[in-house]
């Protein structure tokens, strides 16, 4: 056995070795990052990383089976149970995949399978998203869920089941199975889609700030982390506050149920399973031969970042049963599938510098400032380091080796430190004591996890923080105005507040190097259209603190006009659902200061207006499901109706037979007749199949859209 370190190890460098010692070493490695991985939910390297010390352990052991070692990790699935949770074996081992990482490994694969059939036919294949959550093997006896297993070790699990039952997606009674004796194995994904992960992330930030701790001031690294993280929570009421969902994708033991046991292919057993309930990922799909899933693979790639969930491939099964049969299984993976894997989004840097960006309230966010890399295909040069406490969080220092992800179009964050590499010259990060931008004073208030300018005012990199977010799409949305041109507007022509762009002079403006005639007329038309907008709009461009879209929306809700909003006491705000004590008191703060009164007074005298909306009060989520009445009409190709009409009432919805004024919508399947008439004549929205999946799927969203067009 080689005498380093074996964390600091890695397989390039450890060439003097024999490799019966490589072999040792890596399985050490691997050992520990599936340790950090599965039981911590706290990995260091990347999932590139892992496959690559997989990889080279695999090819070792191919080369010298006499050395491979009868547990090693090439071997074994993920990591071993939680001590704290009930364990139990699963009636079929649940097996890992092998991954294939360009177009020739997956040829390969083909290859491989058309040998062992020995046959040249073109196979079927079934494909999907390769989502990245927690596995889960839920078991319905007699057509009841009675216990859900995580994956464990891949032969003993945890039992999960009162957090699993918590997820809205996960039917608890499967229609048609309750009158006779069977059992019925459903194998999917437990995941949390990326905007119930930003929720998630920012109602903690929000809690941490508040000086709270517990589950729901924790910070996830990722989606996937965030998931596991919940699933493994003892308490369920912990996983019931996270959004989390599944995606059915395989069915495991199966006990007398002939019309599923009859199926001769995957997908077919997929849709019977859509049809009783379970969450089918809709870009699923047959192909014919490895071209087809080619093409499939780019499109979905294409795809990947406007998908509501993280998916980190594409999962290839050949779809006849029979052929699955004949091919088995190798030691830790089926023949008979294999995942292709999107480029890694998470890469290894080293971060050079901390800089501190001024925000439009005077916070200072440290911002990273990395080793360029390149990541899913983008060049990441800088990350957001949010505030002291993430700082805190990550115990990061300069120059350390971080790991950076991409996720969609979001932007690129430092996920964690590698501990294991920081260099001898790290250095701690220092929060400046004046302001990087105007030299003021910065305070640190007992509490806050920024520190912030208190140049207000005189600062210019507030003036221009604030004005960005007056104009962005979100707010006043006004057209064309960068940051380049709000700097020349306030350098030149002394713009310093928002109402002061409705003061422009355009003949001036037009006279300034890089402007002309047409380019001040274009903005000034953008200036002018952003008068009509809407309440929540306007509140939320005031860049009051705390308060984002979704609190602006829920303040206009509440409030006829500005003049009751900034007449509200404390106790009013408070009264409000989303809004806590914190929020309340920066919103009351907000318009007791007489400086912003008067900008607002002034941008009204510019005649910045809105509809007035027909007097509604304002209904909460809640209220919204119990009350919304709906009906269902035609037939459905996922679910039949009485199955949906009973799982949209098990979410508190209210399914009627008939069409009048009080109905929410109309939920039209194929072949839907009169009602639909009825619904548009009576002005009732009409909704089809897919929205009926997602209201299903405990999405409240199409609902509260419905109600506010009223
Ligand atoms: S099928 C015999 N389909 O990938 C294994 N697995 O590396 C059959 N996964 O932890 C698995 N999406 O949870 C299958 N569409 C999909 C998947 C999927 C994600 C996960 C699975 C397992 C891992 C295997």
């Amino acid at each position: 056995m080689c005498p380093q370190d074996l964390a600091r190890e890695t397989p390039k460098n450890s060439a003097d070795c024999s490799p019966k010692e490589k072999m040792a070493k890596l399985e050490k490695q691997i050992e520990r990052h599936n340790f950090l991985y599965y039981s911590q939910d706290d990995p260091v390297i990347t999932d590139a990383e892992y496959d690559r010390l997989l990889r080279s352990l695999q090819l070792l052991e191919d080369e010298y089976p006499e050395f491979a070692s009868s547990l090693s990790p090439t071997r074994r699935v993920g990591g071993k149970a939680l001590e704290s949770f009930e364990q139990e074996t699963h009636k079929q081992a649940m097996l890992s995949l092998d991954n294939a990482l360009n177009n020739e490994e997956l040829l390969d694969f083909e290859r491989r399978v058309k040998q062992k059939l020995d046959s040249d036919d073109v196979l079927v294949y079934s494909a999907e998203p390769k989502f990245d959550g927690i596995a889960v093997s839920l078991w319905y006896e007699n057509g009841e869920l009675t216990k859900a297993l995580t994956r464990g070790d891949g032969n003993v699990g945890e039992v999960v089941t009162a957090n699993v039952a918590t997820i809205k997606d996960v039917p608890l009674k499967i229609y048609g199975l309750l009158e006779t004796a069977n059992f019925l194995e459903v194998r999917g994904e437990i995941y949390i889609s990326k905007s119930g992960f930003a929720e998630l992330n920012e109602e903690a930030v929000r809690r941490q700030e508040e000086g709270k701790t517990g589950s729901q001031a924790k910070i996830f690294a990722n989606p996937r982390n965030a998931a596991a993280g919940s699933i493994r929570q003892l308490n369920p009421k912990i996983a019931a506050a996270r959004p989390l969902a599944f995606f059915a994708y395989s069915t495991g033991s199966i006990e007398n149920i002939p019309a599923l046991q009859n199926l001769e292919c995957h997908s077919q057993m997929m849709s019977w399973l859509a049809r009783h309930g379970f969450p089918v990922n809709e870009h699923s799909k047959t192909l014919q031969g490895m071209q087809a899933c080619t093409s499939y693979f780019a499109a979905m790639q294409g795809l990947r970042d406007e998908l509501e969930y993280d998916i980190d491939g594409i999962v290839y099964k050949i779809d006849q049963l029979a052929l699955q049969k004949k091919l088995g299984f190798v030691a830790r993976a089926p023949r008979w599938a294999i995942a292709a894997k999107f480029p890694a989004k998470e890469e290894v840097t080293q971060l050079i510098a901390v800089d501190f960006q001024v925000g439009r309230t005077g916070a200072l966010t440290p911002v990273a400032r990395l080793s360029p890399i390149q990541v899913g295909g983008v060049t990441v040069n800088n990350a957001t380091l949010h505030n002291r406490d993430e700082i805190n969080r990550l115990d990061i220092k300069i120059n350390d080796y971080v790991l950076i992800q991409r996720a969609g179009d979001v932007i690129p964050k430092v996920v964690s430190v590698l501990k294991d590499r920081r260099p001898l010259d790290s250095q701690n990060i220092v929060f400046p004591k004046q302001c990087p931008e105007c030299g003021s004073d910065v305070e640190f208030i007992e509490g806050e996890a920024v520190g912030r300018c208190t140049g207000g005012l005189v600062c210019s990199a507030q003036t221009l923080a604030r004005l960005k977010h007056f104009v962005q799409r979100k707010a006043m949305n006004i057209d064309g105005l960068g940051e380049k041109i709000i700097l020349t507007l306030m350098e030149d022509l002394g713009v310093s507040d928002p109402a002061d762009l409705y003061r422009l002079n355009f003949e001036k403006l037009a006279d300034l190097p890089g402007f002309g005639k047409k380019s001040a007329s274009k903005l000034a038309e953008a200036i002018e259209r952003s008068k009509q907008t809407s309440f929540a709009r306007f509140i939320y461009s005031l860049g009051i603190r705390e308060v984002g879209e979704t609190t602006a929306k829920s303040l206009a809700n509440n409030f006829v006009g500005v003049d009751e909003l900034r007449m509200a006491k404390l106790e009013d705000l408070e009264a409000i659902d989303d809004i806590g004590p914190i929020t309340a008191q920066h919103i009351y703060h907000f318009f007791q200061e007489a400086r912003n009164s008067e900008v607002i007074n002034q941008l009204l005298e510019f005649g910045i207006s809105w509809p007035r909306p027909a007097a509604s009060p304002a209904q909460t989520t809640e209220q919204l499901g119990t009350q919304a009445s709906l009906v269902l009409t035609g037939t459905f190709s996922t679910m039949a109706r009485d199955e949906a009409t009973s799982r949209l009432e098990q979410l508190g919805y209210k399914v009627t037979g008939s069409v009048s004024s009080k109905t929410a919508a109309v939920i039209a399947g194929e072949k839907a007749g009169s009602k639909v008439a009825k619904a548009k004549k009576l002005d009732v929205p009409v909704l089809g199949e897919e929205d009926l999946m997602r209201i299903i799927g405990g999405d409240m969203q199409i609902m509260q859209d419905l109600q506010s067009k009223d």
